[in-house]
């Protein structure tokens, strides 16, 4: 599978087609969409769109991502799905709605998948929510498993912190890739976690890795769209290469507009009925 240009999307990326990416070389490109405008440019060269819940930093300038409510997931999650006519599309579960028992986690992945008609939820997991991701699955809610960096859990590990560091850490984070394709992920995605420990995750397991501040050789690489486009001034992770400077681009247009509209030469005659 290659990504498709602009003029040729015809097919639809399926589950199986992830899947399959752990037998090709080809890496699958990956990154977060929260509307419906956002989606249309970025669905025709990427294989997986993810309603990330950064979106409650990157679109309600929220600190954190715990205040993200299963709401906003399915208000943004139907504009992208609405959206996409060619990425397999995943949307993030929440804090607060899967993490205490599987049977909550089901009621609240039923909303997700019904009311967005998503193709599969990520949630942050380690091992303990092993039997989490088994419930989901039993129920045909495909699951990708995010471990290493899990921002939901910012408060209690009391910052950012990098994964993978220590051969511990590192048999911890094979061990819950392990439990989690065992429970039937059908995906991992690995976030900020040391390069060795990420490459030797990703040939542990038997399903696609997707990275982020992880490895090159994940099964697919994913990144904060309006960090990669330079939309994002304040902080920006070492991870994050910028393919653009949208910040300066928006900036030098508005401040376009306001000196035309100040000095009403907007709008002139062609723009006027
Ligand atoms: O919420 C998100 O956008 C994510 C990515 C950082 C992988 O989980």
């Amino acid at each position: 599978m290659t990504t498709l240009p602009k003029e040729n999307i015809q097919n639809k990326i399926t589950l199986a087609d992830i899947q399959n990416h752990k037998k090709t070389d080809a890496p699958l490109v990956c990154l977060t969409s929260y509307t419906a405008p956002m989606t249309k440019i970025l669905d025709p060269y990427c294989d997986i769109l993810l309603v990330g819940d950064s979106l409650g930093m990157v679109v309600y300038g929220m600190e954190n991502t715990l205040g993200v409510t299963l709401d906003m997931m399915v208000n943004h999650g139907k504009a992208v799905v609405n959206s996409a006519k060619h990425a397999f599309i995943i949307i993030d579960m929440p804090y607060g709605t899967y993490e205490d028992n599987p049977a909550h986690a089901l009621e609240s992945a039923k909303r997700l998948m019904g009311e967005t008609g998503c193709e599969a939820l990520k949630l942050e997991v380690n091992r303990s929510l092993a039997p989490t991701i088994e419930r989901l699955v039993n129920n045909d809610i495909p699951v990708q498993a995010h471990i290493g960096l899990c921002p939901q859990k910012i408060v209690k590990e009391g910052g950012y912190k990098v994964k993978g560091k220590t051969n511990q850490e590192i048999s911890d984070l094979i061990d819950d890739a392990l439990a989690c394709e065992k429970a039937g992920a059908f995906s991992i995605l690995i976030e900020g976690t040391k390069e060795a420990a990420s490459r030797e995750i990703s040939a542990t397991v038997s399903v696609p890795t997707v990275g982020i501040g992880a490895s090159p050789a994940c099964d697919g690489q994913i990144l904060v769209t309006q960090d990669m486009l330079g939309m994002i001034t304040d902080h920006t992770p070492k991870f994050v290469k910028k393919y653009a400077t949208l910040a300066d681009i928006i900036g030098e247009a508005v401040k376009g507009y306001a000196e035309e509209v100040r000095e009403r030469k907007f709008p002139n005659e062609k723009y006027v009925y």
